[in-house]
């Protein structure tokens, strides 16, 4: 890109880079990448097309332009990412929070709502996200979140405290550590997505997920191995009434709804696209 180079020009050549790379919304991704090149928003952009961009929004816009060309997902290049209102920091050690994972909170704070206070752990936390978005919407509940992976727990710390939000953040094995089965005995709710994915859908993801850590995704060969042993753990620990919630891939939903044996109330939920994968039960 050319030194006194405008506003529009860049728009146009980092959208034709992007759309060359396979990205879906490069015309939309392109303004987001200007944006944050050069700290003007959007509407100021779209009114100074003839703004030249100086030395460092050139470099800061070649330098984001270059890792999205390579598929690094955009929130990783922003090291931010929008969840249930709240703005998560990520980078490539958590999942960067999906859009579908908000209809998880949903379903959980709509069955919380007669429940005064209630007590809520997030296991497989990753970014935070479900416990912090809990947390925001139901200031008095409390809330811990639990993850296997080190940075995980660093992540999520990391943003209980940007956000001021009071939200206990353990390392653990799913309920290995005495703390969060000792939480898990005692709690209204627990909610987790933790990896799903069949091993096998490595080959198949779109070129962004290879920068998602793999823990964070592959479940073994029908993707179930991890949430198997949380159903386990969870059907020995958990009091009775005590609401489960789930997300899960449409492809081994039922067969996670066969291992509920003893449990009550069980319901499938789906995502805005209408593709079940959320599972609902009460011990
Ligand atoms: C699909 S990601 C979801 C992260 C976050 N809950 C979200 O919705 O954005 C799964 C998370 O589960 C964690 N995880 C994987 N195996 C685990 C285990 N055995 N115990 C606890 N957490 C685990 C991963 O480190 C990762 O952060």
């Amino acid at each position: 890109m050319d030194a006194g180079l405008s506003v529009a020009e860049a728009r146009r050549i980092v959208t034709r880079r992007l759309e060359a790379a396979g990205v879906d919304a490069a015309a939309a991704e392109a303004l987001v990448l200007l944006e944050a090149a050069t700290g003007l928003d959007r509407a100021d952009l779209l009114v100074r097309p003839e703004h030249v961009l100086e030395g460092d929004e050139r470099r800061r816009l070649l330098e984001a332009l270059r890792r999205r060309v390579a598929r690094e997902p955009l929130q990783h290049i922003l090291g931010s990412a929008p969840f249930y209102g709240l703005e998560l920091a990520v980078d490539g050690t958590v999942l960067v929070p999906r859009p579908e994972t908000e209809r998880l909170v949903e379903l959980v704070l709509e069955r919380l709502r007669p429940c005064e206070a209630p007590r809520v752990l997030d296991v497989g936390t990753g970014s935070g996200a479900v416990a912090l978005a809990v947390k925001a919407e139901r200031p008095d509940a409390e809330v811990m979140a639990s993850d296997v992976s080190t940075e995980a727990v660093r992540m999520a710390r990391r943003n209980a405290a940007a956000l001021g939000l009071d939200v206990v953040v353990v390392r653990s094995d799913l309920l290995a550590e005495g703390a969060v089965a000792a939480f898990a005995a005692g709690c209204d709710a627990l909610v987790a997505n933790l990896p799903y994915l069949p091993s096998g859908d490595a080959r198949t993801l779109q070129a962004e997920a290879a920068h998602d850590p793999a823990l964070a995704l592959f479940g073994g060969d029908d993707g179930l191995d991890v949430v198997r042993r949380l159903l386990a753990q969870a059907s020995r620990v958990m009091r009775s009434g005590a609401l489960l919630a789930l997300e899960l891939d449409p492809r081994n939903l039922g067969l996670a709804e066969r291992e509920l044996l003893g449990w009550r109330a069980t319901c499938r939920a789906s995502d805005l696209a209408g593709r079940e994968r959320f599972l609902l039960a009460r011990r």
